[in-house]
Protein backbone atom coordinates (compact mmCIF):
# COMPACT_ATOMS: atom_id res chain seq x y z
CA UNK A 1 0.00 0.00 0.00
CA UNK A 2 3.03 2.20 0.38
CA UNK A 3 3.43 1.81 -3.08
CA UNK A 4 0.02 2.63 -3.93
CA UNK A 5 0.37 6.55 -2.00
CA UNK A 6 3.42 6.93 -3.90
CA UNK A 7 1.56 6.04 -7.14
CA UNK A 8 -1.20 8.13 -6.46
CA UNK A 9 1.08 10.99 -5.52
CA UNK A 10 2.46 11.06 -8.70
CA UNK A 11 -0.68 10.61 -10.57
CA UNK A 12 -1.35 14.22 -8.49
CA UNK A 13 1.70 15.54 -9.61
CA UNK A 14 1.25 14.61 -13.63
CA UNK A 15 -2.00 16.26 -13.68
CA UNK A 16 -0.58 19.61 -11.77
CA UNK A 17 2.46 19.45 -14.59
CA UNK A 18 0.23 19.13 -17.18
CA UNK A 19 -2.32 21.73 -15.57
CA UNK A 20 0.43 24.46 -15.53
CA UNK A 21 1.17 24.34 -19.36
CA UNK A 22 -2.53 23.11 -21.03
CA UNK A 23 -4.16 26.30 -22.91
CA UNK A 24 -7.49 24.72 -23.11
CA UNK A 25 -9.82 25.60 -20.13
CA UNK A 26 -11.90 22.34 -20.72
CA UNK A 27 -9.03 20.01 -21.29
CA UNK A 28 -7.31 21.65 -17.59
CA UNK A 29 -11.13 21.36 -16.18
CA UNK A 30 -11.26 17.94 -17.23
CA UNK A 31 -7.68 17.20 -15.71
CA UNK A 32 -8.94 19.09 -12.19
CA UNK A 33 -11.49 16.87 -12.29
CA UNK A 34 -9.54 13.65 -12.61
CA UNK A 35 -6.25 14.99 -9.83
CA UNK A 36 -9.10 15.03 -7.17
CA UNK A 37 -10.30 11.75 -8.26
CA UNK A 38 -6.32 10.60 -7.52
CA UNK A 39 -6.34 12.88 -4.10
CA UNK A 40 -9.27 11.19 -3.07
CA UNK A 41 -7.66 7.99 -3.81
CA UNK A 42 -3.99 9.06 -2.41
CA UNK A 43 -6.48 10.01 0.82
CA UNK A 44 -7.72 6.51 1.09
CA UNK A 45 -4.59 4.34 0.59
CA UNK A 46 -2.93 6.47 3.19
CA UNK A 47 -5.69 5.97 5.55
CA UNK A 48 -5.84 2.26 5.18
CA UNK A 49 -1.66 2.50 5.28
CA UNK A 50 -2.04 4.63 9.26
CA UNK A 51 -4.99 1.91 10.29
CA UNK A 52 -1.76 -0.59 10.06
CA UNK A 53 0.85 1.52 11.57
CA UNK A 54 -0.15 3.53 14.64
CA UNK A 55 3.03 5.25 15.21
CA UNK A 56 2.69 6.41 12.11
CA UNK A 57 -0.95 7.92 12.62
CA UNK A 58 -0.07 9.30 15.95
CA UNK A 59 2.79 11.03 13.87
CA UNK A 60 0.31 13.05 11.41
CA UNK A 61 -2.12 13.62 14.08
CA UNK A 62 0.10 15.98 15.55
CA UNK A 63 1.31 17.29 12.64
CA UNK A 64 -1.98 17.34 10.32
CA UNK A 65 -4.68 19.99 10.32
CA UNK A 66 -2.56 22.04 12.74
CA UNK A 67 -2.20 25.29 13.76
CA UNK A 68 1.79 26.99 14.12
CA UNK A 69 4.84 26.05 12.80
CA UNK A 70 5.23 23.19 10.71
CA UNK A 71 8.94 21.91 11.63
CA UNK A 72 8.30 22.58 15.47
CA UNK A 73 4.88 20.34 15.20
CA UNK A 74 6.92 17.92 13.39
CA UNK A 75 9.59 17.64 16.13
CA UNK A 76 6.89 17.34 18.91
CA UNK A 77 5.10 14.85 17.10
CA UNK A 78 8.14 12.31 16.63
CA UNK A 79 8.88 13.04 20.22
CA UNK A 80 5.67 11.75 21.51
CA UNK A 81 5.75 8.80 19.28
CA UNK A 82 8.91 7.81 21.39
FE1 LIG B 1 -5.74 6.67 -8.66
Amino acid sequence: MIKGVIEEAEAIDWYEQHKSVEKDEEAKSIMKNAQEEEFKHFAMDLEFLLRKKPKWRAIMQNVLFKEGDIVELGEAAEEKAD
